[in-house]
């Protein structure tokens, strides 16, 4: 069993990226600069976000964090997306999701400007991904496809089983893996909380994405030998002989997959880092594409 090290695989990655901010500031180009709304005070979100942030700094780029307290209205959040809209300096930024209840999380993606949401979850952004053309790839399923392909995982022609279809992450992983690229050409199944025997198809599946949100939920017993595991769980599983009070579970048994699998990602320490990695792949793109448009 091979660990699918995506710490040092993003590492890796941000430290691609430093570089060619070290050459555009050598040619006196643009810095790229990432803005991240948080609303509330989830605590998961703002380990999140800090991290997103501090990630700037590691790659050169500016950041700015607005953070605006939880009941802060839809209108208020729509006016400070519109400011960061027409910040020239501002590359791209996101909206830290959950939102509180009371805004409209559709709205609020529909309102980022395509060019700036470096997120991937504008509908043009999700249109044109789907279509083949280029767009600003969701992070999470983007961070996936550079793991499988730095690893040098074979995923043409395999048969890919997706547990959970969310907009961030099962729904346009389904259609990545399935497109003409260089990690894709797979045949895909997308198992969700209708699917009837799923054990019958995670058995038959060479690579599995766990994204469906409950902790350890894939078990040895429902993965065949030698099957290539992507944990996209991050879960807070109280638990009171840690200090903090609770233990970060992934949607993986780790104990009992790991043992059958070829590859495997931890958690944490798998596709987490490697979402942060791509968001700044995704800004990096943004401020890129802004030197062509002038
Ligand atoms: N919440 C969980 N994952 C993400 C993400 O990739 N982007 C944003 N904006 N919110 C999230």
């Amino acid at each position: 069993m091979i660990l699918l090290d995506g710490k040092a695989t993003s590492n890796q990655i941000k430290e691609e990226i430093a570089i060619a901010v070290t050459k555009r500031k050598a040619l006196g180009k643009k810095i790229p600069h990432l803005a991240a709304v948080l609303v509330g005070n989830d605590g998961a979100s703002m380990t999140y976000v800090n991290s997103k942030v501090k990630s700037c700094e590691v790659a050169g780029f500016k950041s700015t964090l607005i953070e605006l307290d939880a009941n802060t209205s839809e209108d208020i959040l729509l006016n400070e997306i519109n400011k960061l809209n027409t910040n020239d300096d501002i590359d791209g930024f996101i909206v830290q999701l959950p939102l509180p209840k009371h805004i409209d999380e559709q709205k609020v993606i529909m309102a980022v400007h395509p060019d700036k949401d470096v997120d991937g979850f504008h509908p043009t952004n999700v249109g044109r991904m789907a279509l083949d053309l280029p767009a600003f790839l969701s992070a999470t399923p983007y961070g996936i496809l550079e793991l499988l392909e730095r690893y040098n995982i074979e995923t043409s022609g395999k048969h890919a089983v997706i547990i959970g279809r969310s907009h961030i992450v099962g729904r346009p992983m389904s259609i990545l893996l399935s497109q003409k690229r260089t990690v894709g050409n797979a045949t895909v199944t997308v198992a969700h909380s209708r699917t009837k025997n799923l054990k019958e198809i995670t058995l038959q599946a060479d690579i599995i994405i766990a994204a469906l949100g409950i902790p350890e939920f894939l078990t040895g017993d429902m993965v065949k030998d030698d099957v290539v595991i992507v944990d996209v769980g991050i879960t807070r599983v109280d638990d009171t002989t840690k200090k903090r009070g609770y233990r970060l579970a992934g949607d993986v048994h780790f104990k009992s997959v790991s043992k059958k699998a070829s590859y495997i990602t931890p958690v944490p320490g798998g596709v987490g880092p490697m979402t942060i990695a791509m968001l700044l792949k995704n800004t990096l793109l943004a401020c890129e594409n802004k030197d062509i448009a002038n």
